[in-house]
């Protein structure tokens, strides 16, 4: 008996980077159902699209998401171009939507103005799960009103969205940050809170301290976090105007019952948000638990250089709510229909036959080598076919073609001229 030889496989020379991800075909169909679904829910509240560039001059990552950041301070892909200009990897999508908006004078249209983008994103994080270097990103924003009604409506999309998805176990968290009239005594309560402690916190907050006392709230280190015990709400140094709205916001989630909890800690890590902020946290993801996050930023064209507008919006990790769909793939995906055939004519009639269907919107497989019927079964059960046509020149001289039904093994004759009427449905 001759041996079989045994496949080498070979070396993998080059690989990815890490933090960076291939998304297969096997995951695919999940990517484009959770895109799709988020464009259907989007469009029904007036959103739309908007594409903005992978690359962005680097100034407007400094000034919208603030210098003394994480992201900024450590997490940028920033490179010179042959032009000696400084760029970056977008690291979030909010400043280049602002930036457009302004380029091309969308503020002149009526307020509103709805817009979602999605694509990837780059932040040089330490990679693990749930957090990589290059990362998919689904967000909106809304540009042109400050009514509290649109906050709750932004988060009431968000929940309706995940709804759609069918993800569950998540919860809803709020906050108001406050604005430019209510932080400086914010700021001053929580430098004198800071003052006596500042030996126990990082390098880097000792530096934030003088700078940028809130993003001392948002640093991860452990012993910065311990440091932290009993330190200054924002929430009670809210100006009556941040207050007020703030207010409306809970009364009109209440109204739309939409439930949530207020984390007072929760300050978000990147300086354009003012009023409202919010998360979205699924605890079964451990760490990197929140699958979509945002919040107000009413400054943040102003300081663009464009007229004053304010606006809200946010932004689904598109990787975290894959992790969670992950299991209910097989759902999702429209299972094929795969046409098994023997004899030339036979696999002449399948490919004409498989063209017919798939024009009429099914999803076909066909054999393409001469194999024996066991192995086409064989490869219709590892794609998941749940019937296959089995057509073989007896068959084709009756005009006829076996239905089986891959779960219960049973076949049945019909027709080929009624395989249309049969499958219409379920194929049942
Ligand atoms: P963000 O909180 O930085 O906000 O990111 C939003 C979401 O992106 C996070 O909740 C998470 O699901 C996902 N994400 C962030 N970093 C990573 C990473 N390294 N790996 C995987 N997923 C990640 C923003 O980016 C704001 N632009 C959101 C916004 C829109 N605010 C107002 N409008």
């Amino acid at each position: 008996m001759t041996k079989k030889k045994e496949r080498k496989k070979p070396q993998v020379r080059f690989k990815s980077l890490k933090g960076v991800q291939d998304i297969l075909p096997s995951e695919i169909e999940l990517w484009q159902h959770i895109e799709e679904t988020s464009r259907k829910v989007f469009h029904s509240y007036g959103y739309k699209e908007l594409r903005i560039p992978i690359i962005e001059t680097t100034d407007i990552f400094i000034r919208s998401i603030g210098e003394t950041t994480d992201i900024v301070e450590k997490e940028m892909y920033t490179f010179t171009d042959k032009g000696g200009r400084s760029i970056t990897l977008r690291p979030e999508g909010t400043a280049p939507l602002v930036r457009a908006f302004i380029e091309h004078h969308l503020y002149n249209q009526s307020p509103p103005q709805k817009f979602y983008y999605s694509g990837p994103m780059f932040r040089y994080e330490r990679p693990q799960a749930g957090r990589l270097r290059q990362f998919y990103q689904i967000g909106v924003e809304a540009l042109g009103t400050e009514d509290p009604k649109l906050d709750a409506e932004v988060l009431s999309m968000l929940k309706l969205l995940l709804q759609r998805l069918d993800l569950k176990g998540l919860s809803f968290e709020i906050n108001s940050i406050g604005c430019i009239v209510c932080r400086p005594d914010y700021r001053t309560s929580l430098k004198g809170f800071l003052k006596n402690k500042l030996h126990l916190f990082c390098g880097d907050c000792q530096k934030r301290y003088e700078i940028n006392p809130m993003r001392v709230l948002d640093c991860k280190v452990h012993s910065c976090i311990d440091a932290r015990g009993g330190v200054p709400r924002i929430t009670e140094y809210l100006c009556d105007d941040c207050r007020e709205h703030f207010e409306s916001v809970k009364k009109h989630l209440n109204t739309l019952r939409i439930p949530y909890s207020i984390n007072p800690d929760m300050v978000r890590g990147l300086d354009y948000y003012t009023k409202t902020t919010f998360e979205v946290t699924a605890s079964s993801l451990g760490a990197q638990k929140a699958v979509a996050a945002g919040g107000r930023y009413d400054g943040l064209v102003e300081d663009f250089g464009g007229p004053s507008t304010p606006g809200i919006g946010f932004a689904l990790g598109m990787e975290r709510i894959v992790s969670l769909l992950k299991d209910g793939l097989r759902k999702i995906e429209p299972s094929p229909l795969f046409i098994a055939s023997h004899g030339k004519e036979a696999s002449e009639a399948a490919l004409t036959l498989a063209e017919g269907l798939r024009s009429k919107g099914l999803v076909v497989e066909i054999s393409y080598e001469d194999a024996s019927l066991r192995s086409q079964l064989r490869k219709a059960d590892n794609i998941g076919a749940k019937y296959v046509l089995i057509l073989g020149e007896e068959e084709l001289k009756k005009g006829k073609i076996i239905l089986r039904d891959m779960e219960t093994k049973k076949q049945k004759e019909i027709p080929i001229k009624e395989i249309d009427k049969f499958l219409s449905g379920s194929y049942e």
